[in-house]
């Protein structure tokens, strides 16, 4: 039995809890925009310290995919689901069982997919409740699947277009990569085989250990990979990676990764700016994922996904050039765009 409970706030973002007592499952769907489309954004599992904590993330989470999703020209408004881990061993079935009338019950508003603790295979399950899930098994030689490559591939993209800017060689450079799950594995490939070096941190330390033999770069410890004489940080894990704490560590020019809401604060970005590092701003960068769940969607090509992906790094060079003229930091150059963007929508 799953009990629902609706919250609408201000700033126009709803909350739909939803509770499964019996499998002890507790979760929250964010609709944070509809403007552009239905709101389209992926779910997140993970080991929340407490249920607002989930929530928090949440919202911020479903606002960058408002603004992504626009910053991409994609026809959707931006959401997001997060699952709090159940504790101890749990049915992971009974779990995206219970998402899934969630998604469902919202009747096609917010569409959801992949993200961080869920895989193709968990959205097969969500598939079997509702229809409103991208990013399933590819059949017939149609685009889905795991959005984690295209991601990699529009921060691997805009890695290399600021390195153009700058006048510097990717391949002469070494990139600093925090977290080797799926998106952290597959840039450091495309990263290894343009020629840089790789260090790499994951906390599962065995996960980093492999990735970086297979690429044949380096792994260090979570904490110590702020202090890696890099040229690019790449934040691939959570979000917040870039803090007052963190920020006067780096010894990179730039900072160009996947993760989402990579700045703990919107101050952050004033800190890098000072320092004189370069940010490529989250959003901007890491809509590779959804573009390619767009093309799964609205049944484009693979070479429509490409071509879509490799025009991320465009935008970034507009964002950059926007931020140099108006004397403001990317994240509130980009900001100003999408919140543009979303508002002619609208
Ligand atoms: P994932 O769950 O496959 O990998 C995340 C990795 O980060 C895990 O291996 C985890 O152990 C590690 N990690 C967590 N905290 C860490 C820390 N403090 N230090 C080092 N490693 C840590 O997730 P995925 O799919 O690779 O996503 C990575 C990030 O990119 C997330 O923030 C996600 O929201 C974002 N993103 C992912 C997209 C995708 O297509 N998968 C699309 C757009 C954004």
């Amino acid at each position: 039995m799953t009990d629902a409970e609706v919250e609408t706030l201000s700033e126009s973002q709803e909350i739909h809890r939803f509770h499964d007592a019996v499998n002890d499952i507790r979760g929250a769907i964010v609709i944070d925009s509809t403007a552009r489309g239905p709101a389209l954004g992926g779910c997140r599992v993970w080991n929340y310290p407490s249920f607002d904590a989930a929530i928090w993330d949440g919202r911020r989470l479903a606002r960058g995919m408002s603004y992504k999703n626009a910053f991409a020209d994609l026809p959707f408004g931006g959401g997001k689901a997060v699952v709090c881990t159940p504790a101890g061993s749990f049915d992971r079935e009974a779990l995206f069982n219970c998402f899934a009338g969630a998604v469902e019950a919202l009747g096609g508003r917010y569409i959801t997919g992949e993200d961080v603790g869920t895989s193709v295979a968990d959205m097969e399950i969500v598939r079997s409740g509702t229809r409103h899930v991208f990013g399933l098994s590819p059949t017939g030689g149609k685009v889905g699947g795991d959005p984690s490559p295209w991601t990699a591939l529009g921060v691997f993209a805009s890695m290399q277009a600021i390195a153009r800017r700058e006048r510097r060689e990717l391949s002469r450079m070494t990139v600093a990569i925090q977290g080797a799950g799926h998106v952290g594995r597959c840039l450091a490939e495309l990263v290894a085989d343009a020629g840089a070096g790789i260090v790499i941190a994951d906390i599962d330390r065995a996960r980093a250990g492999q990735v970086a033999q297979d690429v044949g770069g380096t792994s260090v410890a979570p904490a110590a990979i702020y202090d890696c004489a890099a040229d690019i940080f790449a934040p691939c894990a959570l979000g917040g990676a870039l803090n007052a704490e963190t920020i006067p560590r780096l010894r990179s020019w730039a900072v160009v990764g996947a993760a989402n809401n990579q700045l703990a604060r919107d101050e952050d970005g004033a800190a890098l700016l000072e320092r004189g590092i370069i940010y490529a701003p989250d959003y901007v960068v890491n809509s590779g994922g959804v573009i390619n769940m767009t093309a799964e969607h609205l049944g484009h090509s693979r070479d429509w996904v490409r071509n879509r992906v490799n025009a991320v790094s465009e935008r970034l060079l507009e964002v950059l050039e926007a931020c140099r003229r108006d004397g403001v930091t990317p994240a509130q150059a980009a900001d100003k765009i999408a919140r543009g963007l979303i508002a002619a929508a609208a």
